[in-house]
């Protein structure tokens, strides 16, 4: 989830509709997290800690923590250990034996900040395994929407960071860590409730600046402008996700 310091505009009904695919595609990230019983993990950016239950499963101590609030009460009703956490600013001293991350780091867009405290959360040779976007992530949405938005005079907020792998490669060496693995791939992703309900869930700080009365006709223009490239013949869509997974371990 985001780490703005923003409204919080998650709510877990909606995600639970629209974005259970994120965990259910994350789950290759905790097997190589492979965490084991009696180690403690971070999990940064736990949303409504579908996958945090995951690692809890496998014997380890877990902790999750997010920037919304709303996300954070929907995993503690599940019963994990959540609390609520700018990704930016994590307090934790040398509380953990891996760090995990799924679909979250690409919200925060002061990298810097986060991987200063995912190394500080870290005891040393501790692990830090993930997921984010990749450069080239959701190209062609992002393309409708700036045209879209520009067509008013508006610019796309800088809401999402999509590393090159060189760009986090040198991020995560300058912070100390030693890579294992690191990779980009395309992984083309299909939604169930289409582009709009994909805009509704995750776009929403695209639209701040368009006037309300004008958002619905914005987000029917954005999905014309990528019908062509990312929706079939029977309407289902299938959008341009690109991903970059790693493991790295603190020196
Ligand atoms: C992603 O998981 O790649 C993503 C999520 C929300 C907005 C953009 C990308």
């Amino acid at each position: 989830m985001t780490s703005r310091d923003k409204a919080d505009q998650w709510s877990p009904a909606s995600y639970a509709a629209n974005a259970r695919f994120v965990s259910d595609l994350g789950e290759p990230v905790v097997d190589w997290l492979a965490p084991e019983t009696g180690e403690n993990i971070l999990d940064l950016g736990c949303g409504d800690g579908a996958l945090t239950r995951r690692i809890a499963e496998r014997g380890a101590g877990v902790v999750g923590v997010d920037a919304s609030s709303s996300m954070v009460a929907a995993a503690r009703e599940a019963g994990v250990d959540a609390r609520v956490m700018d990704g930016e600013a994590l307090s934790f001293d040398a509380a953990f034996d891996g760090v995990f991350s799924n679909a979250a780091m690409h919200w925060m867009i002061d990298p810097g900040a986060v991987l200063d405290g995912v190394r500080r959360a870290l005891r040393r040779g501790g692990r830090f395994v993930g997921e984010l976007g990749a450069a080239g992530n959701v190209a062609t949405i992002t393309q409708a929407i700036d045209c879209s938005l520009a067509a008013r005079g508006i610019e796309r907020p800088h809401a999402w960071f999509f590393p090159t792998p060189a760009q986090w490669s040198s991020l995560l060496e300058d912070n100390g860590f030693i890579i294992e693995w690191l990779h980009r791939f395309p992984r083309p992703t299909p939604v169930p409730n289409g582009l709009e309900g994909w805009l509704r869930t995750f776009g929403h700080d695209c639209f701040d600046q368009v006037p309300p009365g004008q958002r619905d006709a914005v987000i029917a223009e954005v999905m014309e402008r990528a019908r062509a490239s990312l929706c079939d013949d029977d309407g289902n869509w299938t959008l341009d996700y690109v991903r970059l997974r790693f493991a790295a371990r603190l020196a």
